[in-house]
């Protein structure tokens, strides 16, 4: 896989702002400098729960999609890179490997899909041989559909020319009842999974939901039928923590953890996962938050504290006779004297087939 291309950030993802704010401009003239310093002021402000919760902004709105990746996009496209490379320190076999070159990751919460960036830098560097890169993304805001369109065909695609990206939109709300019948619909990529990511996405779910949004993630995790990669990365502000530490024991009792660390600092400054100043005056970041440029402006930040952890599903194993006579029952079903799957018994009119989901996570 040939090297990625040698452009500076600010170039590569100026496009990517401009496309969140849904403007037709080349390039961000100073009206828009300055609109978007302010988004990325009023985004930090949700995210260190000051008056307004993460889980009450609305990615519909423009200035919200700006701030938020003004602010973090950066740092968010890296820190898929950075968790893969530890995994490759700690448990280097447990890393999945591309099959036939392809690799299938799907995203859960995935806004401008900026993870897929960290995921091509690492697996095109480490020599897999990964040809083709087939992304499912779930995400509750379609309008973060023409950004990703634009961070996945502008920016990825034209760094790693030689890597194929397919993309499959799954419009779902994690924490709705309707997720696992819209999950459904994709079923076949689905259930390829190689590698899931949850990233900067619990936080914006009221713990309240937590027995909903468990429910649609295990219908993902019980149809992969390989061995899959989770990949977990949340704030671990305080008051954030009460909404990612019940997915981490939830997963703790379902899978093999292979690395978890709670409130790590994660510094981003050195190469090829640095934030910096341009030191051209002329950058994005310099334009954004240098002070020498304006008197206010937000800060750069260059280190992003997360909880983070890396586990292992293994395929369920086959159930028991004894299993699944008591599920054949449940479903009303019987097999035949030849051996085939028969309905036992005539429904009455208008009753339903009752399916007991598996038991509920209890947080
Ligand atoms: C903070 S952004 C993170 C985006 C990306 N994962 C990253 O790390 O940069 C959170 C995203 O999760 C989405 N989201 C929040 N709650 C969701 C839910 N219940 N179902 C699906 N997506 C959700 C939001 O719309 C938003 O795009």
């Amino acid at each position: 896989m040939a090297k990625p291309k040698k452009t500076s950030f600010g170039e590569e993802f100026e496009p990517i702002l401009l496309s969140a704010w849904g403007s037709i401009k080349e390039h961000m003239d100073e009206a828009l400098i300055d609109k978007t310093r302010r988004a990325v002021s009023e985004i930090r402000r949700y995210y260190r729960f000051k008056n307004v919760y993460p889980s009450k902004i609305r990615y519909s709105i423009p200035r919200n999609r700006a701030g938020y990746l003004a602010a973090f996009g950066q740092c968010h496209a890296y820190l898929s890179y950075i968790h893969l490379k530890r995994l490759q320190n700690v448990a280097p076999s447990e890393i999945p490997r591309p099959n036939s070159r392809e690799l299938v990751v799907t995203i859960l919460g995935a806004g401008a899909a900026l993870e897929a960036y960290g995921l091509c830098l690492f697996y095109c560097e480490e020599s897999f041989k990964i040809r083709k890169l087939n992304l499912n993304v779930v995400e509750k805001v379609k309008e973060w559909q023409s950004t990703r369109n634009t961070v996945l065909n502008r920016w990825i695609k034209v760094k790693f020319p030689k890597l194929d990206i397919s993309t499959v939109d799954i419009d779902a709300d994690l924490a709705k009842d309707d997720c696992i019948q819209k999950l459904s619909y994709h079923y076949d990529q689905v259930v390829m999974t190689d590698i899931l990511i949850i990233y900067n996405v619990l936080n914006e779910i009221e713990v309240r939901n937590a027995t909903k949004v468990w429910r649609n993630l295990d219908f993902i995790l019980k149809i992969c039928d390989k061995r899959l990669l989770v990949l977990l990365m949340e704030p671990c502000a305080p008051k954030a923590r009460a909404r990612v530490d019940w997915l981490i024991k939830a997963l703790a009792q379902h899978s093999r953890v292979i690395d978890v660390r709670y409130d790590e600092e994660i510094r981003l400054d050195s190469p090829p996962t640095e934030v910096a100043f341009e030191g051209t005056g002329i950058g994005l970041n310099d334009r954004l938050f240098s002070r020498v440029v304006g008197g206010s402006n937000p800060a750069l930040q260059t280190s992003i504290r997360r909880t983070n952890l890396a586990c292992i599903m293994d395929p369920r194993s086959p159930i028991s006779q004894e299993e699944m006579q008591k599920q054949l029952k449940q479903v009303d079903i019987k097999r035949g004297k030849k051996g085939r799957f028969a309905p036992s018994a005539k429904r009455s009119e208008g009753e339903q087939l009752s399916m007991p989901l598996d038991t509920p996570f209890i947080a």
